[in-house]
């Protein structure tokens, strides 16, 4: 079991997480397998999903150490319990619902609050978000970001909603930890087309474009 410091570490390095909405749960394992083998290592199954429960339970059973897996579109706390107990290691709501928690930290899990604004953002971390999960994300952009760093710069910021391979960068370099990247690296047309071969390679895109942005900050 690892603990809720050791599964931070792996949501930030390298620092793409995948959002999984898929269609059928059939689709999960494959598809993250596909991930990891393209170095993206965490990986969130949204409560969308069907039979969402038993995709996790399989995934997290199939890949062990090999990925963190968690679970997304968690919007209270019946739903986070359960999916601990399916086996999420991380939990993430695109709200800023407090009462997921006490429950995910109980079990050792971190969490990634959904907030849009300043006062979301800071009340999240003040109540013990691991993570601010900055949705949607693409109507503000990177200067949104440093704008809300500037005077806030212990966030740890997760952009998600619209992120794709042209904007990871430039939220990594405004200074976000790590993004959430959804249909623009499981898009509906690969899953249709089952093309694992291809997400890995997609996956492999997404992180060298993080890790690039990452040494040009430093
Ligand atoms: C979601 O919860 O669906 C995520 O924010 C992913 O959004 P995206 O598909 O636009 O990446």
């Amino acid at each position: 079991m690892r603990n809720r410091a050791e599964i931070i570490s792996r949501l930030i390095h390298p620092g793409v997480i995948a959002v999984v909405r898929a269609e059928k749960q059939e689709q999960v394992l494959p598809l993250a397998e596909a991930l990891v083998e393209g170095g993206v290592i965490a990986i969130e199954i949204t409560m969308t999903t069907p039979n969402a429960l038993h995709a996790i339970r399989d995934t997290r059973q199939a890949l062990g150490s090999r990925a963190v897996i968690g679970v997304g579109t968690v919007l209270n706390a019946e739903t986070c319990l359960a999916a601990i107990e399916a086996g999420a290691e991380f939990v993430v709501s695109p709200i800023t619902k407090f009462e997921i928690l006490d429950t995910a930290h109980a079990a050792g899990c971190p969490v990634m609050l959904g907030a849009y604004t300043p006062t979301e953002a800071q009340s999240a971390h003040e109540l013990g978000a691991d993570f601010i999960k900055l949705f949607p994300a693409d109507g503000l952009g990177p200067n949104y970001v440093k704008a809300l760093r500037a005077p806030l710069p212990h966030l740890r910021i997760v952009p998600t909603g619209g992120v794709d391979l042209n904007s990871a960068g430039e939220f990594i370099k405004a200074g976000c930890v790590a993004v959430g990247a959804g249909s623009s690296l499981i898009s509906p047309k690969l899953l249709r087309e089952g093309d694992w071969p291809a997400l890995a390679r997609l996956a492999k895109e997404f992180v060298a474009v993080v890790m690039a942005a990452r040494q040009c900050k430093s």
